[in-house]
C-alpha cells in the first residue's frame, strides 16, 4: 500500500508513519507536513533512512502543493493527521486552528476527488461532541456540540468530509479519537506537560478544579485503529476510538506524581480554560463490531512507559522548549507555570 499522510511528523502521524513502515504494511508512506511549532522531523528519525519513505514540506491549504505530490506518488490512500491541534492555542489564536483544519482538509478532499484517490481517512477527535453528560458515552451519532474554535473547526472538517462521500463518492471515513498519550507529544498536552514539570520539579498547573473527565488512549492504539479503518471501514462511515480509559485530570496528574517520586505540594491550581468541556467518554462498539480492533495498552502500563521515555528523553524535551513552545507560555501561561 502506497501512503500520502499529512501531518506525520507530529505527534500521532509520526507514530503511524513509523508504524507503516516498521510493520511493512506500507510499502511506501509519503510524509506531507509543513513543520509547524509541532512538527518535529526528530519524531520520524527511526524510518527517515527507510527506502519507501520521503518527506515533503509543504502545507495542506496549498492546492498546488497538495495536487503535485498526488500526482507525484498517485497514493493508494491519503491518511490525514494534519491539524491545528492545541484546544489552548485555538482560543488564543483562532484563526491558524480555522484555516488548516477546516479550509486545509477541503484543499486535500478537493484534490482527493479531482485525481480520484481511492481511499480518505480523515482523523479527528471525539470533542466534536462536547461535553458528554454521565451516564452516557457517546456513540457515532451523539450531536455535535464543538466547544472550542478547535473542536469547531474539527466538527466542521468531519461534516465537509463526509459530504464528499455523499455527494463525490470520495472513500472518506472519518475516527473520532479520544485523548491521546505516549511518546514524542508535544509538551503543552496535560501529560506531557505534567511529566516534564515534575522531573523538573515545576509547577503543575490544573485547571479549575481538576475533575473534569478525559478519556486516555495510548497513541499505538489509536494508529492501529486508523489501520483498522483504512483497510477494513466503510466509506461514509464514522467510528469512534475510545480507550476505555474515563479519569479526571487530578487523578492523571497525582498517578503522574507518584510514577516520577515528586511531591503532591507540585499541583497547583490555576485559572480554568474558558469553555472547558466537563466530560468526554466514548463507546467503540461499532469499530470492534466491524474490525476486531480494540485497545491493548492499559493505562498503567502506557503511563509508565511514557514517563519512561520522557525522562530518558530530556534533551528532545529541552530541544522543543527552546523553541517557539516557550516564547508561546511567556507570552500566554508564564503566570500558569511557575
Ligand atoms: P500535532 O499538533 O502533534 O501534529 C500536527 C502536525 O500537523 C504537525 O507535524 C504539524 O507540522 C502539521 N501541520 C499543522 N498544520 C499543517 C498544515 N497547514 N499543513 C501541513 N502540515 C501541518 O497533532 P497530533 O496530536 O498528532 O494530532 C494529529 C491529528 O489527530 C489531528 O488532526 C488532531 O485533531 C487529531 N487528534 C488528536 C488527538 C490527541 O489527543 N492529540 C486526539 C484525537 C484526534
Ligand atoms: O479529546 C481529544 C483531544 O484531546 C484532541 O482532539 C486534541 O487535539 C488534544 O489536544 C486533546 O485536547 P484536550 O484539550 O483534551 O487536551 P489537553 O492535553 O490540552 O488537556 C487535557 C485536559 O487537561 C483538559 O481537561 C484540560 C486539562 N489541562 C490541560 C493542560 C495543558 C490542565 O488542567 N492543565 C494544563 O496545563
Amino acid at each position: 500500500m502506497k501512503l500520502l499522510v499529512t501531518g506525520g511528523a507530529g505527534f500521532i502521524g509520526s507514530c503511524f508513519v513509523r508504524t507503516a513502515l516498521t510493520e511493512g504494511w506500507a510499502k511506501r508512506v509519503v510524509n506531507f507536513d509543513k513543520l509547524t511549532y509541532a512538527g518535529n522531523l526528530e519524531n520520524v528519525a527511526p524510518v527517515a533512512e527507510h527506502p519507501g519513505y520521503r518527506f515533503i514540506q509543504a502545507d495542506i491549504c496549498d492546492a498546488e502543493a497538495v495536487e503535485k505530490a498526488l500526482r507525484e506518488e498517485v497514493p493508494d490512500a491519503i491518511v490525514h493527521f494534519a491539524a491545528e491541534s492545541h484546544v489552548d492555542r485555538s482560543i488564543h489564536s483562532p484563526a491558524p486552528v480555522i484555516q488548516t483544519n477546516f479550509n486545509g482538509t477541503f484543499t486535500l478532499l478537493e484534490a482527493a476527488r479531482r485525481l480520484k484517490i481511492a481511499r480518505f481517512v480523515h482523523v479527528s477527535t471525539d470533542e466534536v461532541y462536547g461535553s458528554i453528560e454521565p451516564p452516557h458515552d457517546a456513540d457515532e451519532s451523539y450531536p455535535l456540540r464543538a466547544s472550542s474554535p478547535y473542536s469547531a473547526s474539527k466538527a466542521g472538517s468531519d461534516l465537509l468530509a463526509l459530504s464528499y462521500y455523499t455527494t463525490y463518492k470520495v472513500s472518506v471515513s472519518v475516527t473520532r479519537a479520544s485523548n491521546n498519550y505516549g511518546p514524542y507529544q508535544f509538551p503543552e498536552k496535560l501529560i506531557p506537560l505534567m511529566i516534564s514539570n515534575a522531573l523538573e520539579d515545576k509547577p503543575l498547573p490544573v485547571y479549575g478544579d481538576g475533575q473534569q473527565v478525559r478519556d486516555w488512549l495510548f497513541v499505538e492504539d489509536h494508529c492501529q485503529a486508523i489501520k483498522a479503518v483504512l483497510e477494513k471501514g466503510r466509506a461514509g462511515e464514522v467510528y469512534n476510538v475510545g480507550g476505555n480509559c474515563s479519569l479526571p485530570n487530578l487523578e492523571v496528574v497525582e498517578r503522574i506524581l507518584k510514577a516520577t517520586g515528586k511531591p503532591a505540594s507540585l499541583i497547583q491550581q490555576v485559572t480554568d480554560r474558558p469553555g472547558h468541556d466537563r466530560r468526554y467518554a466514548l463507546t467503540n462498539a461499532k469499530l470492534t463490531a466491524e474490525t476486531g480492533w480494540a485497545p491493548q495498552v492499559d493505562f498503567t502500563h502506557g503511563l509508565q512507559a511514557t514517563v519512561d521515555w520522557y525522562t530518558w528523553n530530556k534533551a528532545w524535551v529541552e530541544r522543543i522548549k527552546s523553541g517557539e513552545y516557550l516564547r508561546f507560555y511567556e507570552l500566554n501561561y508564564s503566570h500558569r507555570v511557575g
